[in-house]
């Protein structure tokens, strides 16, 4: 495929599941790409992987904490050094902690919020204003979560988190709906990558068969975003589970979800305190 070259995407969490995923599937579009996360041997790996299928497009890595309060803005100016622009900010990286929320370290729920919410944001806020400043088409996609649709009792901030980028990503894709930028929301559900065992979260409702590869959710989150789609949820269990949470009461919703995960309000209860 001819490389465009005006097309350029930064991934941020580029070093493992979904966004090593809209990586590959990018570069397959010919789109030239700016990968992004802590671990550089991985991405080194990913970005050696890209070149070798598609020698024609340029692919740069940036080891970089997101957690870091200046991260975003070292993003974005290495993104668009040589004044290069960015056609596409596909905000990827997050995490989950699962657990009774008081028993959950402070320190780790404090990361969580600050790179799903506060860095989301900002990138969100920057690359806004590059992408306003070319005029050029581009694009926006937040990852959130089918945890955003209802209460997530003992997956309660990362739920929250997710509730955020939903609500912040359809209000700002309102706002420019009239500007060249496109903003989306891709609520996956559960999905095979890493994202369980950082989580801590090993129950049998997780069990494989129960999640979406990969590849097929980035695939339909890339159709939706270049469709310029605000709301994306891949799989017809997750746009039922969508549907649902706006028919029952919010109460049923969190014992559903609880029941989702493997019902760990029963075994707390049972132990009459914490699990
Ligand atoms: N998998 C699921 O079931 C599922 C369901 C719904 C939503 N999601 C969402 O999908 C997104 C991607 O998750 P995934 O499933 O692909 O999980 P994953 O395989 O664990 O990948 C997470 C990515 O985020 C990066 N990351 C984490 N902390 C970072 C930091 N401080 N700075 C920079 N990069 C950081 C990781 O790279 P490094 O460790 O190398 O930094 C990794 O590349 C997340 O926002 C997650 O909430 C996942």
């Amino acid at each position: 495929m001819a490389v465009d070259a005006r097309r350029l995407a930064v991934i941020t969490g580029a070093s493992a599941g979904l966004g090593a995923d809209f990586a590959r599937q990018l570069a397959a579009q010919g789109w030239n790409l700016v990968l992004v996360a802590r671990r550089l041997d991985r991405l080194q790996a990913l970005a050696d992987e890209i070149r070798n299928a598609h020698r024609d497009l340029e692919v740069e890595v940036i080891a970089l904490d997101l957690d870091l309060p200046d991260a975003p803005a070292t993003l974005l100016d290495r993104a668009t050094t040589r004044n290069r622009q960015v056609h596409a900010l596909i905000n990827n990286a997050g995490f989950g902690t699962y657990g009774p929320f008081e028993e959950l370290p402070w320190e780790r729920q404090q990361q969580m919020l600050t790179l799903n919410v506060m860095r989301l944001t900002e990138l969100c806020w920057l690359f806004a204003r590059h992408m306003s400043g070319h005029g050029q088409p581009a694009h926006i996609l937040n990852v959130g979560s089918v945890a955003a649709f209802q209460p997530t009792p003992f997956f309660s901030a990362y739920g929250a988190t997710k509730a955020y980028v939903r609500n912040f990503s359809e209000s700002l894709a309102w706002e420019l709906r009239d500007s060249a930028i496109r903003v989306s929301c891709l609520s996956p559900g559960a999905t095979r990558t890493e994202f369980s065992d950082v989580a801590g979260i090993d129950i049998p409702a997780l069990s494989d068969h129960a999640q979406m590869e990969s590849s097929a959710v980035v695939r339909i989150g890339i159709a939706g975003m270049l469709a310029g789609k605000p709301q994306i949820v891949p799989g017809f269990v997750n746009i039922l589970t969508a549907f649902i949470s706006r028919l029952l009461p919010r109460r049923l919703l969190a014992w559903g979800a609880v029941i989702a995960m493997g019902g760990r309000a029963t075994m707390r209860n049972k132990n009459g305190g914490p699990s």
